[in-house]
């Protein structure tokens, strides 16, 4: 079993130089994974969790190098789409739960397509609705029931799922969905979701939604799981402490009291956010005119990665850590920017670091998570390219898009 390694991978551990090798052999701006670092994670998930059936959320990144890492060190996959599950059946997960969220036609056609050839898979219907559609498609498998645990905790109130009419069954109308479904599906599991991003702060939250689980499962009878879903969060800031682990399994137990089913969980961004960095190269560098109040002149840097490429400071205003790879020098206001015609297309605003040049190289951390899963090509930017690392070894898991491939949909009249 591979070791575990430490809870969080901080920018600074990074070689320097061997990032700056990948990015002059296959240019920028590029997400560099490291599927060692993949596999520390989602074992000190399943050592932190020994008893618990953990559950990759896929959408965090679904690399098929990401996916088949994560599936090799034995974890199942979360699917919140059609694409999703399709893509953790071709990595080959045996086990595949797809979390069903307002499923368009589409998506339920394809997955009880792949259900009828005989892929094992469970469906967590989050609305009374869906269980009909279901029905109506002659699907009797295995089915979870979504529920709205009334808490809630995220590190942004776009991301915070619990307590939210949009996902699951009000909780006071939970146990007699499970009860109704049961007579035209195997009935397998109680599932809710807090939101993404849980801190140690949110600790109770997370003890109060697993119990509210707990009285669930308690008031329904045999399930064979009770899914108190993902949301496990890393520390953005340099300076911040990872989440205690062992002590959110121990709240996980301890809140879900005696339950006569299996505990699971399915984190995404935990499993992979600290195995990414993002590199951009700097190619616009200017001074502001005013000193400001720290009497240093702030500077802005342009780069050739934007709010395409990483999305979440402009989303959330999520704070990634960024490092200077060519050069140390001293420290000034800087605001780092891409190349959208947006204002919100910063990776920072005047955060104290040291003053990029025109083709400096740098590092943005923690990237590996909802990176290039949320990458677009507004502005018809096309999508980078992304490494893999595995031991030695570096390749190339997904190319760079060209303009070709951007316009290649586009139909002429
Ligand atoms: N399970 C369900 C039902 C979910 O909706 C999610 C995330 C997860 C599990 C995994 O959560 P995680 O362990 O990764 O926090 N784009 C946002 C995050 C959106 C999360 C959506 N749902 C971000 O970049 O912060």
């Amino acid at each position: 079993e591979a070791a575990a390694g430490p809870a969080i991978r901080r920018l600074a551990d990074w070689s320097a130089a061997d990032l700056t090798e990948l990015a002059d052999e296959y240019g920028t701006p590029l997400y560099v994974t490291d599927l060692d670092r993949v596999r520390e994670n989602a074992t000190r998930l399943q050592s932190a969790f020994p008893d618990a059936d953990v559950r990759y959320a896929v959408k965090a990144h679904t690399g098929r190098a990401v996916l088949e890492t994560v599936r090799d060190a034995g974890l199942g996959a979360e699917c919140a789409s059609a694409g999703e599950v399709v893509r953790a059946l071709d990595a080959g997960y045996d086990e595949v739960q797809y979390t069903a969220v307002m499923p368009p036609a589409e998506d339920l056609d394809i997955v009880l397509d792949r259900w009828r050839d005989g892929a094992d898979l469970t469906v967590v219907a989050g609305a009374g609705d869906t269980v009909t559609r279901l029905r109506d498609r002659g699907f009797d498998g295995r089915l979870a029931i979504r529920v709205d645990p009334g808490v809630g905790a995220g590190h942004h109130e776009k991301v915070t799922t619990g307590g939210h009419a949009k996902f699951g069954v009000p909780y006071d109308r939970a146990a007699e969905l499970v009860n109704d479904a049961r007579a035209d599906f195997d009935v397998v599991g109680i599932h809710a979701h807090a939101g993404s991003g849980i801190s140690g702060d949110d600790l109770a939250a997370h003890r109060e939604l697993v119990s509210r689980m707990g009285d669930l499962a308690r008031s329904v009878g045999p399930l064979e799981f009770v899914d108190v879903g993902g949301g496990f969060g890393v520390p953005y800031h340099e300076d911040e402490p990872p989440l205690d682990l062992e002590a959110v399994a121990e709240a996980t137990r301890e809140s879900l009291g005696d339950v006569d089913a299996e505990l699971a969980i399915e984190p995404g961004r935990y499993v992979v956010a600290d195995a990414g960095v993002l590199l951009t190269r700097v190619n616009t560098v200017k001074a502001v005119d005013d000193a400001g109040a720290t009497g240093k002149v702030p500077v802005v840097a342009g780069v050739d990665a934007g709010m395409t490429t990483l999305l979440r400071p402009a989303m959330y205003d999520a704070y990634h850590a960024i490092r200077n790879l060519t050069d140390e020098r001293p420290a000034r206001p800087v605001t780092v920017a891409g190349p959208v015609c947006e204002t919100s297309d910063l990776f920072c605003e005047e955060r104290s670091m040291p003053a990029p040049r025109r083709g400096d190289l740098l590092a943005i951390g923690n990237a590996g998570a909802y990176g290039y899963e949320m990458a677009s090509t507004y502005n018809s930017r096309p999508r980078p390219a992304e490494i893999v690392l595995a031991g030695e070894e570096a390749r190339i898991a997904r190319e760079r898009e060209t303009i070709d491939d951007v316009t290649a949909l586009e139909v002429e009249r």
